[in-house]
């Protein structure tokens, strides 16, 4: 074999796979024709310096795809008949101006194309990472789950067939409406209750539902980029409404005018300042959504986990009950999510809508991708029912409300009044604003060069961008990992 292999031992790719990938390309670029005999792993191991074991892995995982055969005694052959697609496949690499028909987009297909250079995550990679959003995955019960998910995956195998029920899985949504009636005084029957790909696909399925072009939205600001990206996407107009430290500004949004179709509000947790709605305005909201005909996104993401309400401020600082238990007209699309309470790669989260609107939603969900997978459902469901959810959440809270405190101190230690920290009383993530004059990108360029990733709240203002604000989700790192990435912080001038 007159092959000229290359491997670089300061790749991050293992060596293995680097010779897996030469070998391959020149098998399909017929380098290495149909029935070419490979040397031995021993030869070629020690003609390319590198352990025995390192070939035999790279030509065990060729002969498993099918590039290579082997014959009984005489060795290991390129495979004589080679599958045409993996002949006919195309080049490895790409090259960098692509020849390509002119694309005729759809109105949606076309906002986004205008919208693919504003990225919509962007998400530190250093070895203390506060990325926000992740709950702590160490923590999952994960054997419980294994256990829950190998109850259902058997005979009979019913459940490997369409469900009939775009909706989502019955007793889930049984399981999930009495829930939602507990922890968050929601009223709702489970046929209100529509499962959902998470709460991403809930405001994707009202915003096609309920918005044309040029139509109102309002939305706080800051307020979630998520939502933001799938309104403009829609080409709604957005009018951004203040949020102070008690959530939003219900006297802005009076004054926003009386044609807005949509509001999309996180009351219980405002992401990201953390802002709590309190129930006054909680009721006002509601008064103006029924003097004018808009409907209310309530976006519950983090309710579930609530601080510092101990003793006698207990009381007081109960959590609120949701605005869809206090709706008494059918003016609330109430979303929520196992995103944060389980793992977001689960794609379960549910939208409880108003019950004349349920014929529509179900259709919506057909359309939009048929049905959620059947055995996470009727695993959840056990986890529902079996009072699994419930202890988790429990035991979650006590460990997020240690690390919350945790965070809490480090940076009442290193920053003082050069930090403010806001809405540290819930969720797994609060709000730093540093006085700071650096702008965002040399804060976050300083902070890496100390191996501290951090998220700027910039993207999820509309107006006016505002400066040193930071997002630090806790719910990834640990208790030391984060005192030290605070220590670090205070460290790089800000
Ligand atoms: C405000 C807000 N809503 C919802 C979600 C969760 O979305 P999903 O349920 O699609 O994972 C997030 C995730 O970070 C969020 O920050």
């Amino acid at each position: 074999m007159d092959l000229v292999i290359t491997l670089d031992n300061q790749s991050s790719l293992p060596l293995y796979r680097q010779l897996y990938e030469a070998l391959r390309t020149a098998i399909l670029r017929g380098q290495l024709p149909p029935k070419q005999r490979l040397p031995s792993t021993r030869l070629l191991a020690k003609s390319l310096g590198i352990s025995r074991t390192t070939v035999t892995l790279c030509y065990e995982q060729l002969l498993n795809e099918g590039y290579l055969q082997t014959a009984i005694g005489s060795g290991t052959y390129v495979c004589a008949h080679l599958p045409d697609d993996l002949l006919n496949a195309a080049p490895v690499t790409v090259p960098e101006a692509i020849a390509h028909p002119a694309v005729s987009w759809s109105k949606y297909g076309h906002t986004l194309s205008q919208l693919i250079d504003k990225p919509l995550i962007n998400e530190p990679d250093a070895a203390i990472n506060f990325r926000y959003g992740r709950p702590a995955f160490d923590r999952f019960p994960i054997q419980l789950w294994r256990k829950l998910v190998a109850r259902h995956c058997r005979e009979p195998l019913d459940w490997l067939d369409y469900s009939p029920d775009p909706a989502g899985y019955q007793p889930l949504r049984e399981a999930i409406a009495r829930y939602l009636a507990r922890s968050r005084a929601v009223q709702c029957t489970p046929e209100q209750v529509i499962l959902t790909n998470g709460t991403q696909q809930a405001v994707h399925l009202i915003t096609q539902l309920f918005i044309d072009p040029g139509d109102a939205i309002a939305m706080e600001d800051p307020g979630y980029l998520g939502a933001r990206r799938t309104f403009l996407a829609q080409r709604a107009t957005i009018l951004p409404i203040a949020v102070d430290q008690s959530g939003l500004v219900i006297d802005q949004l009076k004054a926003a005018g009386d044609r807005i179709k949509l509001v999309y509000v996180t009351p219980s947790h405002q992401f990201p300042t953390g802002a709590v709605l309190p129930l006054p305005r909680r009721m006002e909201l509601l008064a103006w959504a029924q003097q004018t005909g808009a409907m209310i996104i309530e976006d519950d993401y983090d309710s579930e986990y609530r601080y510092g309400v101990h003793g006698a401020a207990a009381k007081e600082n109960r959590p609120i009950p949701a605005l869809q238990g206090l709706d008494a007209h059918y003016l609330v699309l109430y979303a929520g999510t196992f995103s944060k309470v389980l793992f977001p790669a689960l794609r379960i989260g549910y939208l409880v809508v108003p019950p004349h609107l349920i014929p529509v939603f179900r259709q919506a969900k057909w359309l939009a991708d048929r049905q959620l997978p059947s055995l996470e459902q009727y695993a959840l469901t056990d986890f529902i029912n079996e009072g699994h959810l419930e202890r988790h959440i429990r035991q979650m809270r006590t460990h997020y409300d240690q690390v919350r405190q945790v965070l809490v101190a480090a940076f009442d230690r290193y920053f003082g009044e050069r930090a403010t920290l806001l809405g540290e009383n819930a969720g797994l993530h609060v709000m730093v604003r540093f006085h700071t004059s650096l702008s965002d990108a040399e804060i976050c360029q300083r902070a890496a060069q100390v191996g501290v990733g951090l998220v700027s709240a910039q993207v999820h203002y509309l107006n006016p961008q505002r400066n040193g604000e930071f997002i630090f989700g806790y719910g990834e790192p640990s208790p030391s990992q984060l005192y030290e990435g605070i220590r670090r912080l205070a460290e790089i001038g800000l």
